[in-house]
């Protein structure tokens, strides 16, 4: 298991101010920029595409930036996140036409890429492209929106992937996403995890940095 890493979520940031934020979020503590990606039609919410991540770098953010995909097609963006600065790119399995295909896009393009998995999506997309993967994210609500709440059967399905990837023994990270707080990261990270995104948790609280140091003291 790697090093813990925190993503907070700029889904839950102020969209009006999102440099400013997201500057902050980070000079608080927060490790990578979590991204995300939604566009009407394979999730039900629209938020940002590449002008927005190649605006964040232009105005400076120079930290690794997560793409969390929710979009279909998934292929015909890949390039174009990869250009405006993205660090890892992951997607939803059943969003993508060519699974092992979209992997390879993406690592051509010179990014991590992951495979995401909804609270019913089958682990069995794993079997023939975990070798491929840099890493895995389950997310613990249904994606679309920040502020849900934590779907606890995710707990079990981290300890499965954790079992995968010990067994592959490659260095792949394994993210969650999705109603995580500093009241179920401690039981989080238990179960396998080490990148935790954090949308609400952080940005709705009077004190990022507060936030943050609660989680990653929780984490232990
Ligand atoms: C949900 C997104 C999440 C979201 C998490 O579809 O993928 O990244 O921002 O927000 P919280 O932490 O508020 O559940
Ligand atoms: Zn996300």
């Amino acid at each position: 298991k790697q090093s813990p890493i925190i993503a907070p979520s700029i889904l839950s940031a102020d969209f009006a101010r999102l440099g400013e934020d997201t500057a902050r979020v980070l000079a608080a503590g927060g490790d990578w920029v979590h991204f995300d990606v939604m566009d009407n039609h394979y999730v039900p919410n629209l938020t940002m595409g590449p002008m927005v991540l190649k605006a964040l770098r232009d105005y400076g953010i120079s930290a690794h930036i997560d793409v969390h995909l929710m979009v279909k097609p998934v292929d015909r963006i890949v390039p174009d996140f990869a250009r405006a600065g993205a660090n890892s790119i992951s997607f939803h399995p059943e969003a993508s036409e060519h699974v092992d295909r979209t992997i390879g896009l993406i690592r051509e393009a010179g990014c991590q890429a992951g495979l995401v998995f909804n609270p019913a999506t089958p682990l069995n997309w794993l079997d023939h492209v975990l070798d491929k993967l840099d890493f895995v994210l389950l997310m613990s609500v249904n994606p679309g929106f920040g502020g849900q709440k934590f779907i606890p059967s995710a707990l079990d399905k981290l300890r499965e992937v954790r079992r995968r990837i010990d067994d592959s023994g490659r260095a792949i990270r394994l993210e969650v996403d999705g109603g995580v707080s500093a009241d179920n990261i401690g039981a989080i990270a238990a179960a396998g995890a080490d990148t935790f995104v954090a949308g609400s948790a952080i940005f709705n609280a009077p004190d990022y940095a507060a936030a943050i140091s609660a989680m990653r003291a929780a984490i232990g």
